[in-house]
C-alpha cells in the first residue's frame, strides 16, 4: 500500500497566518482528491512570543517527519528592536539547513491576463518563462567567521564569509541541468568570476560537469551584475539560470517585476533525491511577511497555493493535482478576479481570491 503522504503547515508571522486560514478550503479539495495529512505548526516570531524561540523543537521534529512543508512567512523585522547579539536565529534559515534543502527553485512565468500589471513593457516580457535555481546552503548566508566586533580603537567591524565548496556547487548545479533537460535544454550559471574566488570556482564546476555529464545542454555563463540587466532587457533569453545564496536572492525579487507582483510567485526548496526519486521540499511564496498590510485581508494567496502546486509536483507525487491547481488559479484570474497588488479594486481579499480559486477545483 502506499504509505500516506504528511504535509506540515507552518503559518509564521505577518500575512502568514490569514493566508493559512484562507487556504483551508483548497487544502479540503486536497485531502478529499489524496491520501494526506495535515498537520500545522508554529514558527518564526510568533513561536518565539510563545516558547521564547523561533523554531520549537516540536516543530522542527514534525518538518522531518514530512514530505513536504509549507511555509508561510517570517518577520525578521519584529526582532530588529533587539541588540544584533540577542536577535534570535532565523527559523526559516534553521529549517532550510535542517531539511537539507540545497536546490532553491523559484519559476517565473506571465499569466497572460496580467500583462498589463507588469511595470515593464509587454513587448519586453513576451515569451519570459524561466527558472532561477537558487543554492539555498552555502555563500554568505552560513559562511564563518561571521558576526560583529567592537575594535580596542571603539570602531565595529562586520564580517560575513562567502565561502562556497566544489561539491555544494555541483549538487545544485546538477540539479539545474536536469531541469534545463526537461524545459528548453538551455541553462545560463550566473557568477561574479571576474571578481571572486567562489565566482571563478563556481564557473569552473558547473563547466566541467557540464562537459562531462551534460554535453547535450546548452550551457552559457553570465556575470550578476549583467544578469539583473538581462533580466529587464530581455527575460525570454533565459530558461534556467543557476546561481549562488546571495545572487539568486536579489535576481528572484528583480524578476519578480516581470509578472508584476510579488504575491504571485512560489518557490520550491529541495533535498537530495531519495531511492524513490523523491525530493523533501520547503515550499514557500517569495514575498515576506507584509506587515504592513498584515491582519487587513489584502495579502494575494496565490503565490503560497501555487507553492502548495510545486509542493504537490516535487514531494507529494501528485503531479496532475498540481496542474489542477495551477489551472485554478489561472481560470480565476481569467475572470478578472485581482486582490489589490494585482490592481483589484479592493473588493477580492486574501479569502475571497482564495475561496474563488476552492471553487473552481470543485467545480
Ligand atoms: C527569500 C527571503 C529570505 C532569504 C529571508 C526572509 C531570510 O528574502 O526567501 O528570498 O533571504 O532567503
Ligand atoms: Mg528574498
Amino acid at each position: 500500500m502506499l504509505q500516506k503522504k504528511r504535509l506540515l503547515m507552518l503559518p509564521g508571522d505577518g500575512v502568514g497566518p490569514e493566508i493559512f486560514s484562507a487556504l483551508k478550503p483548497v487544502v479540503a479539495w486536497l485531502q478529499s482528491s489524496m491520501d494526506l495529512d495535515v498537520k500545522e505548526a508554529v514558527s518564526g516570531y510568533n513561536a518565539y512570543l510563545a516558547h521564547g524561540v523561533t523554531l520549537p523543537r516540536d516543530t522542527l521534529s514534525l518538518a522531518l517527519d514530512s514530505d513536504a512543508v509549507l511555509f508561510g512567512a517570517e518577520d525578521n523585522e519584529a526582532f530588529s528592536t533587539l541588540h544584533p547579539a540577542e536577535r534570535p536565529s532565523s527559523a526559516l534559515l534553521e529549517l532550510r539547513q535542517k531539511l537539507g534543502v540545497f536546490a532553491n527553485l523559484r519559476p517565473v512565468r506571465i499569466n497572460p491576463s496580467l500583462v498589463s500589471r507588469s511595470p515593464l513593457k509587454p513587448e519586453i516580457i513576451s515569451g519570459a518563462d524561466f527558472i532561477v535555481v537558487r543554492e539555498l546552503l552555502g555563500g554568505l548566508y552560513f559562511g564563518t567567521p561571521r558576526g560583529i566586533e567592537t575594535l580596542p580603537d571603539g570602531k565595529r567591524r562586520g564580517v560575513d564569509s562567502l565561502v562556497y565548496f566544489s561539491d555544494e556547487i555541483e549538487r545544485v548545479a546538477r540539479v539545474a541541468f536536469e531541469l534545463a533537460r526537461s524545459r528548453r535544454n538551455k541553462l545560463c550559471s550566473v557568477d561574479k568570476g571576474n571578481v571572486l574566488a567562489t565566482g571563478a570556482l563556481w564557473r569552473d564546476v558547473v563547466s566541467s560537469l557540464g562537459r562531462s555529464e551534460y554535453p547535450d545542454v546548452e550551457l552559457s555563463h553570465m556575470y550578476v551584475d549583467n544578469c539583473a540587466m538581462q533580466l529587464v532587457r530581455r527575460p525570454s533569453q533565459f530558461d534556467v539560470i543557476v546561481t549562488e545564496n546571495t545572487f539568486g536572492d536579489i535576481l528572484s525579487d528583480c524578476a519578480a517585476m516581470i509578472p508584476g507582483s510579488i504575491g504571485m510567485l512560489p518557490s520550491a526548496s529541495l533535498s537530495q533525491q531519495d531511492e524513490s526519486g523523491r525530493r523533501r521540499g520547503l515550499y514557500e511564496p517569495i514575498h515576506g511577511s507584509a506587515p504592513d498590510i498584515a491582519g487587513k485581508n489584502l495579502a494575494n494567496p496565490i503565490g503560497t497555493i501555487l507553492s502548495l502546486a510545486m509542493a504537490l509536483e516535487h514531494s507529494l507525487g501528485t503531479p496532475e493535482l498540481a496542474k489542477r491547481l495551477e489551472q485554478a488559479v489561472e481560470e480565476v484570474l481569467e475572470t478578472g478576479k485581482r486582490t489589490s497588488d494585482l490592481g483589484g479594486d479592493g473588493t477580492s481579499g486574501t479569502r475571497e481570491m482564495a475561496q474563488a480559486i476552492a471553487d473552481r477545483l470543485q467545480a
